[in-house]
């Protein structure tokens, strides 16, 4: 009915490629078979305890039932700025450069949205965790995607980089306004030093351009790779914010907690944006969340120690089956290029193969931008013994597989 009347802005949205992956996951599953399942970004392991405990506790305010604070309740977001201060020295005022989001995807896509002039354009890495570039589809902007160069220890080839966004704040009309970086990044785990950062701002000062960068994996390193963020270097508060989110190092996913700082003009942008759109995470979320970040942090070198030892185990069992890969220095995906000799599928076929014929569910690079598509994204949410199991079915099938040219 009403064929007339279109939804542009849904129209401009391409389908989910990985809903396509799900669904025969989902069938195989029905039928009854054993799918070892390393598609999502999904943390498998409990959240801490104290966390917990301190939820339940607060839950049983009958205070705490109100709508609560949209922005964060203050020493939430003075929780934040204190998560920065020791992780990174950086000083911020949690009345105008800090501000609580339900997860950070939200805040990123309401950012975005407060932030963007329709037809405005943006420069973002290509392949990206997919709302990094439809956020800006959605709000009506146009998005340059820029083909990320990196080795093959993962590390971002930072000349490349420069020379891309030169390019594209040259070559474009409109100028771009906003360029988005996330480092570590996901889905390919390059990462960069703090004088990547030093050189970012440079350019966004002279060129005059806003940088949102996503640090959501930031805690989660190996071999002593150490994240920086954008505010080691002086004066990038000027040009801009950073976000981070309780859902990987403290395994609170479901919870929907993230933080969003820096630039105050942009801060502020994102709270007048929420104010019109929600009332805030319900208080004992924000409390359980402010001693996340204030409390103890055994727990998140627990959770890295984790997904360590699983990068470990995938990596040298799927080596034994004979498909190589290079170890990441952060995050918790392994992002791993398709052996040569079957690169010619492309890594939708590919992933549909192993999930039908070794029953190993992974995401296909494409969903994350063409540049993905000799590669797919290993998430490390199954445990060692079903890592293994994973392995046993590979070589099985990478066998069968070349034997079969
Ligand atoms: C790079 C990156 N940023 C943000 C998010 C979203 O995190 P949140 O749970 O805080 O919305 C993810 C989740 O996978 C991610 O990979």
């Amino acid at each position: 009915m009403f064929d007339e009347i279109q939804f542009n802005t849904i129209n401009r949205l391409p389908n989910y490629v990985f809903a396509e992956i799900n669904e025969i996951k989902m069938e195989a599953r029905r039928a009854g078979e054993d799918i070892i399942d390393f598609s999502m970004g999904n943390p498998d392991g409990p959240t801490p305890k104290h966390i917990v405990d301190k939820l339940i506790e607060s839950a049983q305010k009958p205070k705490n039932y109100r709508y609560s604070a949209s922005r964060g309740i203050y020493k939430l977001r003075l929780a934040i700025c204190n998560w920065y201060a020791r992780k990174y020295n950086v000083d911020l005022d949690p009345e105008h450069e800090a501000i609580a989001t339900m997860g950070s995807k939200e805040g990123y896509v309401h950012l975005v949205q407060a932030i963007t002039n329709a037809g405005d354009v943006a420069i973002v890495p290509d392949p990206a965790y997919p709302i990094h570039t439809h956020a800006f589809v959605i709000a009506g902007a146009n998005v340059i995607t820029m083909k990320m160069e990196y080795n093959e220890n993962y590390e971002l080839d930072q000349e490349a980089f420069f020379r891309s966004v030169k390019r594209s704040l040259h070559e474009s009309l409109p100028k771009p306004k906003f360029v988005v970086v996330n480092f570590p990044h996901n889905p390919t785990t390059v990462t960069v030093d703090k004088e990547f950062y030093k050189e970012l701002v440079a350019m966004a000062k002279k060129e005059r351009f806003y940088i949102i960068s996503d640090i959501a994996y930031a805690d989660i390193t190996f071999d002593g790779y150490k994240t920086p963020s954008i505010f080691e270097v002086e004066g990038a508060k000027d040009v801009a914010v950073e976000s981070f989110t309780l859902s990987k190092s403290y395994n609170m996913a479901g919870w929907r907690v993230g933080f969003f700082v820096g630039n105050r003009k942009m801060i502020a942008a994102l709270a007048k944006i929420k104010s019109w759109f929600d009332y805030g995470m319900f208080t004992p979320v924000q409390v359980a969340a402010t001693i996340a970040l204030d409390g103890p942090q055994e727990c998140v070198d627990n959770i890295i120690k984790t997904y360590e030892k699983r990068r470990d185990v995938l990596c040298e069992s799927f080596k034994n089956a004979g498909w190589e890969i290079n170890k990441p220095r952060a995050t918790m995906f392994v992002w791993a290029q398709i052996p040569k000799e079957f690169q010619y599928l492309g890594s939708m076929k590919f992933s549909k193969l192993l999930l039908t014929e070794a029953k190993i569910a992974v995401s296909p690079g494409i969903g994350f931008g063409e540049a993905g598509d000799n590669y797919v994204r290993i998430s490390l949410i199954e445990n060692e013994n079903r890592i293994r199991q994973a392995a046993r079915n590979l070589k099985r099938y990478l066998k069968s597989l070349r034997e079969a040219k």
